[in-house]
């Protein structure tokens, strides 16, 4: 039975910082009054977290609705990634700062690693990954951010950072029905790294699926809520887009329902039915 009791309520990270348990994702939002508006209202209807990065162009946007939305600033998570094209130390240093002046924000709760460099377009790839991981851990230290982590590492590309004085704290990986991810979790689970779930709903293509939709209908909830719900249970923090408030709000409503053991069973043994299919060994960017 999941404790969990709303949108605000909170994981504690390996550093005993905490992290609201579900949060809104912006990829595909766009930059400037979009983006600012969909964040002000997530916070209206309870998003206490926001998840962005430098890749989106949306950050200016995202800092505006978190800068105006009428709620301290140490109340929200704000979450930002460092792009494939600044790895290295010097360049993740430079990059920092030019996001945190386009978020126009002092700090940042969390920075990921947005992608690791992979073998198949670096000889020294795990070097390239603890330089990068070396600025986040200096930055870390500086106290310009409150936790420091990861997305899309497998083991392999964790392994050379779990060997560094500060480990991740968190890996966001593509989670969702169909792509379940069982060996990144159970490693991040014994290594005490937080699994946040990007594209819970595939990208939207998952929620068309006629086994989920007849799962939903069991709760009286939607295919989108079951989806976030089952990450929930799986202790994995989902983060849906939606620039949609009745969507958003839709969104935040799964705490009032519990997937029983046989339909999460059910669920986990679905095959793939879709999502980005971006495999962080394979992709060339
Ligand atoms: P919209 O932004 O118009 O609401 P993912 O988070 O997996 O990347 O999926 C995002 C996609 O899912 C977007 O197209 C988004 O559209 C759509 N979406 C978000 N929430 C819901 C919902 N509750 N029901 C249906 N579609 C949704």
């Amino acid at each position: 039975m999941s404790t969990l009791k709303s949108v605000q309520d909170k994981y504690t990270l390996s550093n005993g910082y905490k992290i609201p348990c579900l949060g809104l994702g912006t990829w595909q939002m766009e930059e400037g009054e979009q983006a600012a508006e969909c964040v002000r209202q997530a916070i209206a209807c309870g998003y206490r977290h926001i998840d962005t990065a430098a890749a989106y162009h949306n950050e200016r946007g995202v800092g505006e609705g978190v800068r105006t939305c009428g709620v301290p600033r140490e109340e929200l998570f704000v979450t930002d990634k460092v792009w494939n094209s600044k790895r290295g130390y010097d360049k993740t240093k430079a990059t920092f700062d030019k996001t945190m002046q386009r978020l126009g924000l002092d700090y940042l709760d969390l920075f990921l690693i947005h992608w690791p460099a992979n073998a198949k377009q670096f000889s020294n790839w795990e070097e390239i990954n603890v330089d990068t991981w070396r600025a986040l851990t200096e930055l870390y230290e500086q106290g310009r951010i409150k936790a420091i982590g990861v997305s899309n590492f497998k083991p392999h590309h964790l392994k050379a950072l779990m060997e560094c004085g500060v480990k991740p704290m968190v890996n966001q990986i593509e989670f969702h029905p169909g792509q379940l991810q069982e060996e990144i979790r159970d490693y991040c689970r014994r290594n005490g790294i937080q699994v946040e779930a990007y594209s819970p709903f595939g990208t939207g293509k998952i929620l068309q699926n006629e086994t989920l939709s007849a799962i939903a209908s069991h709760y009286g909830k939607s295919t989108a809520q079951l989806c976030l719900r089952w990450s929930l249970q799986h202790d994995v923090i989902p983060l849906p887009k939606s620039v949609n408030p009745e969507r958003m709000r839709q969104n935040t409503d799964i705490f009032d329902f519990e997937i029983t053991p046989s339909d999460m069973k059910a669920i986990d043994e679905m095959p793939y039915i879709g999502g980005s299919g971006m495999d962080p060994d394979t992709v060339d960017w």
